[in-house]
């Protein structure tokens, strides 16, 4: 028996909730977000795909928090995404009541849940969702170490015309500025990326994948959702 709680029903969360229904893995989605007409909608139009995609998750969309009880995961995707010309700071004392209080109405009705945070600042975000959640470090996460390395590996798999599954990489430190791809614990297939491409090139997709956020912000105009989603809810 498995429930997850999606809070926000904007790009990433609405499609956390769309993509984990079909994976067909826990029995039970609850789509929030303070403009619930949103939520019930996107959740309905994904609980009618089930019997053409042929996944049982039942799936629904609310505003009121009582709908998310006895949650086991919880993505907080809430908040307002960065626009052309921001950085993810310029998000923090907006984004950061919005996940402060998030966490305390899903604290009221779910005991001891994992929580996934997506909003930005990430890193930020994580430690507010942490500290007014008052669960054990182990418990509460950012998803951003999987979408940063997923980004250096797809750049990587495009530089060297091979499958991103053959790219195994490490990536440390923050979700901006401070993220640090480690090209020396970069192999493919086991050879060591170092010996594959050249040091000029690497560092231009070092560089690439520490603003690869900002690279979809300029293109889309808005901020990134599907490698964000599955930075969430992969099982692969
Ligand atoms: C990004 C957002 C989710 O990097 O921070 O796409």
């Amino acid at each position: 028996m498995s429930k997850v709680t999606v809070v926000g029903a904007g790009n990433v969360g609405a499609t956390v909730a769309n993509v984990l229904a079909h994976k067909d893995i826990v029995n039970e989605i609850v789509l929030l977000d303070i403009v619930g007409d949103l939520a019930r909608g996107k959740a309905l139009d994904s609980w009618q795909q089930a019997p053409i995609d042929y996944y049982s998750t039942k799936i629904s969309g609310t505003s009121d928090y009582k709908d998310t009880k006895n949650s086991d995961i919880v993505v907080i995707t809430a908040g307002i995404p960065r626009k052309p010309g921001m950085s993810r700071d310029d998000l923090i004392s907006t984004n950061a009541n919005i996940v402060v209080s998030v966490v305390k109405s899903i604290m009221e009705h779910s005991k001891n849940p994992i929580i996934i945070v997506v909003s930005n600042p990430l890193d930020v975000m994580t430690y507010a969702a942490f500290k007014a959640a008052g669960l054990p470090a182990n418990k509460v996460f950012g998803m951003a170490g999987v979408l940063d390395t997923a980004r250096y590996r797809a750049f990587l798999a495009t530089e060297l015309s091979v499958s991103p599954k053959d790219i195994q990489a490490v990536l440390m430190g923050g979700h901006g500025d401070t993220m640090v791809p480690l090209p020396r614990y970069t192999t493919v297939a086991g050879i060591p990326v170092t010996e594959m491409v050249a040091k000029a090139k690497l560092d231009a997709i070092v560089e690439r994948t520490k603003s690869g956020g900002g690279e979809l912000v300029k293109l889309m105009g808005t901020s990134a959702w599907y490698a964000p989603e599955c930075s969430c809810c992969s099982n692969g």
